[in-house]
């Protein structure tokens, strides 16, 4: 078998798909190696991250990945969830094909890129943890 049962668990059934309408933080990446994308959103409150969602075009790995790097940073500080890397999310699943890893970059890199933009928005003087009025 080439995947584990963690990553089969996540890929059939992914954690945190979507997207957060008012996020405070959005970011969306490219995998230079297949050209899939990776959207990542993050909703903050005092330096946590309370809810995260994502939407992929990318494989089966790639959506594993992302469930479980989602499921990861919930409830961490900015500071803790930029310390998961992609090897850590693939070994908690079990591991993945070799040829699989670049897949399980995107959600770090989507992270990363969302919270940048989380970041820039406090560097501008916004509030990004602000609810939108609706
Ligand atoms: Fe593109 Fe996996 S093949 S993300």
């Amino acid at each position: 078998m080439m995947y584990t049962e963690q990553v089969m668990d996540h890929f059939m059934n992914p954690r945190n798909v979507g997207e957060i309408e008012d996020a405070s933080g959005v970011g969306t990446v490219g995998n230079a190696k297949c050209g899939d994308i990776m959207k990542i959103f993050i909703k903050v409150k005092d330096n946590v991250i309370t809810d995260v969602k994502f939407k992929t075009f990318g494989c089966g790995a790639a959506i594993a990945t992302s469930s479980k790097a989602t499921e990861m940073v919930k409830g961490k500080t900015i500071e803790e969830a930029l310390q998961i890397t992609n090897k850590q999310v693939a070994d908690s699943l079990g591991g993945l094909p070799p040829v699989k890893i670049h897949c399980s970059l995107l959600a770090e890199e989507a992270l990363h890129a969302a919270i940048q933009d989380y970041k820039e928005k406090l560097a501008r003087g916004e509030n990004p943890e602000q609810e939108d009025d609706k």
